[in-house]
């Protein structure tokens, strides 16, 4: 089996992260492989976030806990965030971000590190509270968030998921 079909096939979500830095060659990676992404017409209405710092991502995910009631909700404390973004009015912007985010968990996991989807912001980010953060962050006010990545090196142990989606081919 080649190398990227082996990265394809051993990619699992990670939701313990070790308090390891992520280096910034990997990190830089990952974004350009999110730019690589696919997207509806070519557009890449896109922006990608990178946060780096922990204390803000608490307060990202503190507010989240607050607007949807959370208790305790930490989106897992991540190493980095990545918040990818997209023009409100791109009528491709969530397959757009979807495909960029499977290339962020893939090129993450070549690279050994570990990462999960984050969805809690899906339909808050106009939430006042949520948006004066992404604003902070640089986000356009423009743009909407569907998913997230949260990254980190994996302080968990996976064990196999049965894959159950059916196969069919039509000769
Ligand atoms: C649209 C979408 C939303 C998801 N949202 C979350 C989430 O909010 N939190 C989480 O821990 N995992 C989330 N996941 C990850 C899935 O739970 C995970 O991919 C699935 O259980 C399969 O496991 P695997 O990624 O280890 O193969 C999401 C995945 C997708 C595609």
């Amino acid at each position: 089996m080649n190398e990227t079909l082996q990265v394809i096939l051993t990619r699992r979500s990670t939701r313990k992260f070790l308090n390891k830095p992520i280096p910034g060659e990997d990190l830089d990676n990952i974004l350009k492989a999110a730019l690589h992404a696919p997207s509806g017409m070519g557009r890449q209405t896109w922006q990608f976030t990178a946060v780096k710092n922990r204390e803000k991502i608490r307060m990202l995910a503190a507010a989240i806990e607050k607007v949807l009631g959370r208790e305790g909700y930490d989106m897992y404390q991540p190493e980095v965030l990545i918040i990818p973004s997209n023009d409100k009015e791109s009528p491709y912007g969530k397959e757009d971000n979807a495909c960029a985010l499977e290339n962020i968990f893939l090129a993450a996991h070549s690279l050994g590190i570990g990462s999960v989807w984050i969805n809690q912001l899906q339909g808050i980010c106009d939430n006042p509270e949520i948006r004066e953060i992404l604003t902070s962050f640089g986000v356009p006010e423009n743009h909407v968030v569907y998913g997230m990545a949260a990254l980190g090196y994996a302080d968990d142990v996976k064990s196999e998921k049965e894959r159950i989606g059916k196969v069919v081919i039509v000769e």
